[in-house]
């Protein structure tokens, strides 16, 4: 078939599960095909060829049963950088790029800082902190296949890597003290388990959504942790669920909160602690 028709078909078929069925058929296509989104407009008229055919089929069929498009193709654009993704780790969400704005900001190019990314996941955020600003960086996560990815990502980007991978459950295993500490924690309440992580949200870890009963508990024992690593005037940045902020209004000892930043739907998602 010809890779026009392929994307054709592919549109439809995806309508029924996807907001985005277009966009995914050519991203699927570009993969099988080996070129990217723009490639793929210059051999619109061509024969796809039997083997990225079949490759194309398959990749819509996992898509059609809700597979994410980043795990089919093993990679999503987060920040400046392409990161390597799978089943291990939670796909990077465009929301999670306001900690890296908010750190970089912080840091300049101070090269010295030492930068502190717990809950890490692929990597994602400290590894796009250090690219931007060359901070040294610890990761870190309780499950030892997320640090696998991360160590993936972070050979791909710093192949003389100086990253430090920690696995430890929040702080327990962490030492040292930190100019600046980030977290994506999972912030998902009982009742968003149930009702949001059904469809493609089932195919990511469970343990990178759920964070106690109302959601923010997790974000509570790091909050809780957070001032003893970090340095004078160091800073604590942290997603927040989407009522995270309602929990904001106690007062956490040792921390001061500075800002709390709003997403692209205007939900407060990200917050800045400063240690006092
Ligand atoms: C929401 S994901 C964030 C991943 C990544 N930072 C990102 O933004 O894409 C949360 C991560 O926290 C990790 N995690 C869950 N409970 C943890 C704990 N008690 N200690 C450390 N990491 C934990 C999960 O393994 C998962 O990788």
């Amino acid at each position: 078939m010809k890779v026009r028709e392929l994307a054709g078909d592919a549109e439809k078929r995806l309508k029924e599960i996807s907001e985005t069925p277009r966009l995914d058929a050519e991203i699927l296509l570009a993969k099988a095909l080996g070129t990217d989104r723009f490639g793929i407009f210059t051999k619109y008229n061509d024969e796809a060829g039997s083997g990225a055919e079949e490759l194309f089929m398959s990749f819509v069929a996992r898509r059609a049963s809700f597979e994410p498009v980043a795990y089919i193709t093993n990679e999503k654009e987060f920040f400046e950088d392409t990161f390597f993704v799978d089943g291990r780790v939670l796909i990077p969400r465009p929301e999670s790029e306001f900690i890296v704005e908010a750190a970089v900001g912080l840091l300049k190019n101070s090269t010295q800082a030492e930068v502190l990314d717990i809950c890490c996941g692929s990597g994602c955020i400290g590894l796009s902190i250090k690219r931007a600003t060359g901070c040294r960086l610890t990761l870190s996560d309780i499950s030892e296949k997320a640090l696998e990815v991360a160590k993936i990502n972070a050979a791909r980007l710093f192949p003389a890597s100086d990253t430090v991978f920690v696995q430890s459950d929040l702080f327990s295993k962490i030492s040292g003290k930190f100019s600046i500490i980030t977290a994506n924690p999972p912030y998902l309440s009982e009742r968003d388990m149930d009702d949001f992580v059904v469809k493609e949200l089932r195919f990511e870890p469970e343990n990178a959504f759920f964070g106690g009963k109302t959601g923010f508990e997790t974000t509570e024992k790091i909050l809780a942790c957070v001032p003893e690593f970090l340095k004078p005037n160091g800073y604590f940045i942290t997603e927040l669920g989407f009522e995270g902020s309602q929990f904001l209004d106690k007062k956490w000892s040792g921390l001061e909160l500075e800002s709390i930043i709003k997403d692209y739907s205007g939900t407060d998602r990200t917050a800045v602690f400063r240690k006092v």
